[in-house]
């Protein structure tokens, strides 16, 4: 306990003799405590009913109420009170009384000063731990609820306070494999401590992550043999670095250090310690769990949504399936008639234009037809390493003079490599297709509108973004883009198969189709399909053998 403390610390001294009252007053006083004189139980009790205390030093042998019994009183009282109880024939049933009663310990009279003055400050550690341990409790719920940087600030702070510390911080392990400081308390902004990063084994934090021993070390660190080559930074009189751990795995380190305080930390700061390291492990614990549960929910989100899409492209699958056969045979009829009538001359000019409208219209239907059949029962694709570069640009070739004409240009951000995907090159094309025709539908009428493609490798995929500054899309729209049938497009303009059939393309390629879209700024639609690791472009050139 540090001197200047000691004021905060209240102390009871219960004796019904005067002399021994004021000796003990003098002495605790002399030692910087507060101090406060009860003459028997009663008046001790109505002392503690009446302000709070941190220590009770109590004569047993009292008239009327004995020592044992304000024990007692005290305990159901204020459970947290530690209580000394001094005793002039002690024996040891005595003692072994009041201890059972809760007393922390007994002290034989005559006692020496320093003998009482070294109990004083063992009983109070072990209060300001148990104040500590319920501080926890009671603060538990809170942390869990808080945001981790949050917690782990306001955890240095109190570290800082409790260890008397003129800094503290936390360091966590970051994805790297380096340890560096997430929150400090006493450090400048611009503190090179504040900004080190270690490795495991690397100064005195990455030893002690390595070693997973708490350390404290009294004196500048190069004269502490086991750090004699760590080169100090600051003026540090003493530290306690304490390595974060749970179930044997390090998550990161505590440092506490004295600059100023000139008082070495001791084997009860190092205890102290133990409590906000477990509870910081425990957070840090927490946020890494709590992070792998976000992840995995967006993960299963993303699942279900996907499956919702393809139970509603399975179903209109079957429906289209159904209706195209039921359309095919009578088409046949339609379309066999009617060519065989324009092959006749008994037709009037008038009546001949009409047939070939029949049979025009008519065609326009079996390409919805065929269109439909392709959906409902697509081919399973042929997997092979297709080079994404090549075959996006047959993709463009087709669009680029609708493009210029309407004053809208195409933006290639495009990786110099290959970009080796593993799929089945027509159908990718009939997706990116359908992208680029939607792209240039929605900046009709925008002159100087542009369609920007990047494409690059991302790990194990290969993502093609495209992204156009068209009309955008409502966020009521938004969830339906990739259902059968739907269309905002006037009829003839859009069947609104184009990104359905894409969407069911790209699940086929076990890849994944989305997109970013805002009213009036556009959209962008990402397409990610799996990178191929061994690409063979002596076998295949943009799919095509
Ligand atoms: N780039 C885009 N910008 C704005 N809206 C888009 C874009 N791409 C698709 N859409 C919307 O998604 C709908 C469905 O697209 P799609 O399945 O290709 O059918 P279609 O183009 O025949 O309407 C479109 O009608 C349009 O409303
Ligand atoms: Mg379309």
């Amino acid at each position: 306990m540090v001197k200047t403390q000691r004021e905060l610390v209240k102390i009871l001294v219960v004796d019904d003799e005067l002399g021994m009252r004021d000796l003990l007053s003098h002495e605790l006083k002399a030692h910087g405590f507060s101090v406060v004189a009860a003459a028997n139980g009663e008046d001790a009790l109505a002392k503690i009913q009446k302000e709070k205390f941190h220590l009770v030093i109590s004569d047993v042998k009292m008239p009327r109420m004995d020592g044992l019994k304000m024990l007692d009183a005290v305990k159901k009282m204020a459970p947290d009170i530690e209580v000394i109880m001094s005793t002039g024939y002690g024996t040891i049933e005595m003692a072994v009384s009041a201890m059972k009663k809760g007393a922390y310990d007994f002290v034989q009279k005559p006692f020496n000063v320093d003998e009482i003055l070294a109990l004083v400050e063992k009983a109070l550690e072990k209060s300001e731990l148990r104040a500590l341990v319920a501080l926890y409790e009671s603060s538990r719920a809170i942390f869990s609820s808080i945001r981790l940087e949050e917690m782990l600030s306001i955890v240095a702070q109190l570290a800082s306070q409790i260890l008397k510390a003129d800094d503290a911080s936390i360091m966590t392990l970051g994805p790297d494999g380096h340890f560096e400081v997430v929150v400090a308390v006493g450090l400048d902004k611009d503190d090179v401590r504040k900004r080190s990063r270690v490795a495991l084994g690397e100064r005195v934090a990455g030893k002690v992550a390595e070693g997973k021993d708490p350390v404290i070390i009294s004196g500048p660190i190069q004269e502490d043999a086991r750090f004699s080559d760590v080169e100090s930074l600051r003026d540090i009189r003493s530290s306690i670095v304490f390595p974060l751990i749970l179930k044997g795995e390090v998550l990161g380190v505590l440092n506490a250090n004295r600059t100023t305080n000139e008082e070495p930390f001791n084997a009860s700061h190092l205890r102290h310690a133990t409590i906000f390291g477990s509870q910081i492990a425990q957070a840090l614990h927490n946020a890494k769990l709590y992070r792998e549960l976000e992840q995995k929910i967006l993960q299963i989100q993303e699942m279900h949504l996907q499956l919702v899409q393809s139970e509603k492209l399975a179903a209109v699958g079957q429906l289209a399936a159904g209706i195209a056969h039921e359309i095919n045979n009578p088409l046949t009829g339609i379309l066999g008639f009617a060519e065989f009538l324009l092959q006749g001359d008994n037709l009037f000019a008038e009546q001949r234009e009409d047939v070939e409208e029949i049979l025009s219209e008519s065609k326009r239907v079996r390409d919805i037809v065929q269109n439909l059949l392709k959906f409902s029962r697509p081919r399973k694709p042929k997997m092979e390493p297709v080079a994404v570069l090549e075959v996006l640009k047959p993709v463009l070739r087709l669009v680029q003079y609708d493009f210029r004409h309407a004053h809208l240009a195409i933006k290639m951000n495009v990786s110099e490599d290959p970009l080796w995907v593993f799929g089945d090159a027509a159908q990718i094309e009939q997706v990116f297709l359908n992208i680029v025709t939607n792209a240039r539908q929605a900046m009709e009428g925008k002159k100087d509108g542009v369609l920007e493609i990047q494409a690059k490798e991302a790990g194990q995929r290969v993502s093609i973004r495209f992204k156009d500054h068209g009309c955008g899309i409502s966020p009521e729209n938004l969830s339906r883009i990739f259902d059968p049938f739907f269309t905002t497009k006037p009829v003839g303009k859009g069947t609104g198969l184009g990104l359905s059939v894409s969407y069911g393309i790209i699940q086929q390629h076990k890849g994944m189709i989305r997109v970013e879209s805002r009213p009036g700024a556009g959209s962008t639609f990402i397409v990610e399909l799996p990178a191929c690791k061994i690409p063979c472009p002596e076998i295949t050139v943009g799919g095509k053998k």
